[in-house]
């Protein structure tokens, strides 16, 4: 199976930590040459320090704001002019009962992990090469009836959504469009949900009770998974979805 991704152009938002992150190196790692946006990228630039700086650019960006948006899109088209991969994985996770959500809540959420996608996907429309491959990342957890999860998993189920329409939408050009789900990651998105200490790590043991293999999933695991989907490895997939969760899917 073919995975390299040599003299590839990628793009990765949300590649300033945890899934992106991992998949920036494992992408670096296989020869692609790859922009990585995120609000804050000191962290990345430091975990990168070791990759050729020709191989590597970062670019700041709240994927919340269409003015970003556009400035990103630029920045791809300066650096690249032509974009081979993007891996749109910029997102939150805010959980509450539908009762207490205010619009600001709302709308957060619905901006940063859908609506940040679908306009930089808009915007990169043009670049992209033929035998593009885009990537969304989603949720398992959008699947099932969870605590608190009714505009997060919305926000998810909208990508899914989104990949099935365009991976009609952009056949004809030869562009893929697929999905990757992770199930609960060991990553900072944990961290900000707000517990610390023993609560924290209370937390940690639920989600780990949920999973039938008895751990968390590695950004590694689900950085495998993103680099089989974005190399032709994967060339007759489009319009679908990997899960990688554990076996949690199918727990009773
Ligand atoms: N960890 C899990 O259990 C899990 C499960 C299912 C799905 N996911 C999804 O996986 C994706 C990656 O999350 P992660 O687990 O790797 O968590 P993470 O370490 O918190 O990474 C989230 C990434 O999204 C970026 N981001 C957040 N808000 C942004 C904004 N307004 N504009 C631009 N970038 C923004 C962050 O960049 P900055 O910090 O630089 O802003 C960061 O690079 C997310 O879409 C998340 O919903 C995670």
């Amino acid at each position: 199976m073919i995975m390299h991704l040599e003299n590839k152009t990628a793009l990765i938002t949300g590649g300033t930590s945890g899934i992106g992150l991992a998949t920036a190196k494992l992408f670096l790692q296989n020869g692609a040459n790859v922009i990585i946006a995120g609000q804050e990228t000191a962290k990345a630039r430091k975990e990168l320090a070791d990759y050729d700086d020709k191989n590597k650019h970062f670019f700041i960006y709240d994927t919340a704001k269409m003015k970003d948006i556009e400035q990103l899109g630029i920045f791809v088209k300066d650096t690249f002019s032509k974009l081979d991969i993007a891996f749109l994985n910029a997102g939150v996770a805010r959980f509450a009962p539908l009762e207490t959500i205010s619009e600001s809540f709302f709308n957060e959420v619905m901006n940063i992990n859908f609506k940040g996608a679908f306009f930089t996907l808009q915007n990169l429309s043009k670049l992209f090469s033929e035998n593009a491959s885009v990537v969304l990342t989603a949720s398992a957890g959008m699947h099932k009836a969870h605590w608190g999860s009714s505009i997060y998993s919305a926000s998810k189920a909208a990508l899914r959504s989104l990949a099935i329409s365009l991976s009609n939408e952009w056949v004809n050009r030869g562009i893929r469009v697929n999905v990757v789900s992770p199930g609960t990651t060991d990553t900072t998105l944990l961290q900000k949900l707000g517990l610390e200490g023993e609560k924290f790590q209370e937390m940690k043991n639920n989600l780990i009770a949920q999973i039938p293999m008895g751990r968390l999933i590695k950004p590694e695991e689900i950085a495998n998974a993103v680099l089989y989907l974005a190399s032709s490895g994967s060339e007759s997939q489009t319009g679908t979805e990997i899960i990688i969760d554990g076996g949690a899917f199918f727990k009773v």
